[in-house]
């Protein structure tokens, strides 16, 4: 039993209000309803993406080798690697001096993602690490002199508030040399509607993703949640930026977790917190890197400007 995940989900439980944390979403069943959200036409972040990526392929291989030429190209979250491939495939086409180094605690998904980059780009140079980011950050501080090159995507950043992204980008920076590089990937605030929309598909699968979370606690908890008995709920406040996603009690029940030896009452509509997704705009971009240590180079964005890569450089 992973004792991290008992111990959060019996302290988010009991919190008032009652929360549990988005990073428990990726089990394997989550990781595959994943790979359908970012499928699905509503989910615009992902080809946003991509299209920013094909489109500056070229520039920001020149922005990564800054005339020295090689580097450490080193992913955070890597998840499938289906963006960064065209990266990597073309930055292996061109030639370049450099080895990817994708990092997560995850050790099946580094292997899914090694072993697809062993068939779809044979001479590409792979260093997975399974370990804490900022372990493994430290590490290659001290054995690698190569630049390092940080990728952050898919606007994971987003689930941090405020405070929480700071740290985050502060610790990150304490881990790299001056002039090392940092791509993150926001979502940016847009019609409000084509937010939620993205957060409340139609068709029931960011519902399927998010009551998941219950399915999880009863498979490696013993939980004995019935997923009929919540409801997703998915609000966007335009203000903050913040999608907010709830699993709200239909009716009051009390459920059993038998590895925590405890049960836990749910008022009828009493909500439960699971994740937010932060929108962005340029101003509160440059408040996380001024208070980071950071300054932006460079603002890459798709063609409807829904999404921007910032280019962030140590200093
Ligand atoms: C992977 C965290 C970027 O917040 O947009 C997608 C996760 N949640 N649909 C996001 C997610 C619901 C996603 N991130």
């Amino acid at each position: 039993m992973d004792q991290q995940f008992a111990k959060d989900v019996a302290e988010g439980l009991s919190a008032s209000p009652k929360k549990l944390s988005s990073k428990y979403f990726y089990d394997e069943e989550g990781d595959r309803i994943f790979q359908a959200i970012m499928a699905m036409p509503e989910y615009y972040l992902t080809r946003s993406e991509f299209e920013i990526l094909e489109t500056n392929k070229k520039l920001l291989l020149d922005l990564f080798r800054n005339g020295s030429g090689r580097f450490n190209l080193i992913e955070f979250g890597a998840g499938d690697g289906l963006k960064t491939k065209i990266l990597l495939r073309y930055f292996t086409e061109q030639g370049t001096d450099f080895q990817y180094i994708p990092i997560d605690i995850s050790g099946n998904v580094l292997n899914l993602l090694v072993s697809d980059l062993e068939q779809a780009l044979p001479e590409l140079q792979v260093e997975p690490m399974q370990d804490d980011y900022f372990k493994a950050l430290s590490r290659l501080k001290e054995t690698s002199d190569r630049r390092n090159v940080v990728l952050f995507l898919g606007s994971n950043i987003g689930n941090f508030n405020e405070a929480q992204a700071i740290s985050f980008l502060t610790k990150l920076g304490e881990n790299l040399s001056k002039g090392d590089i940092l791509l993150v990937g926001f979502d940016l605030k847009k019609d409000p509607e084509r937010i939620r929309d993205a957060y409340n598909d139609k068709t029931g699968i960011t519902r399927a993703f998010n009551l998941n979370l219950l399915n999880r606690i009863n498979k490696e908890l013993g939980g004995e949640f019935n997923p009929d008995k919540f409801q997703h709920y998915q609000m966007y406040d335009p203000v903050s930026g913040e999608a907010r996603s709830f699993l709200i009690s239909r009716q009051q029940q009390e459920v059993k977790i038998k590895a925590l030896e405890q049960s836990f009452r749910f008022e009828a509509w009493e909500p439960v917190h699971v994740e937010i997704s932060r929108k962005y705009d340029i101003p509160a971009i440059e408040k996380y890197a001024k208070e980071s240590g950071f300054a932006v180079k460079q603002y890459f964005y798709d063609c409807r400007h829904f999404y921007v890569n910032a280019l962030f450089q140590k200093k």
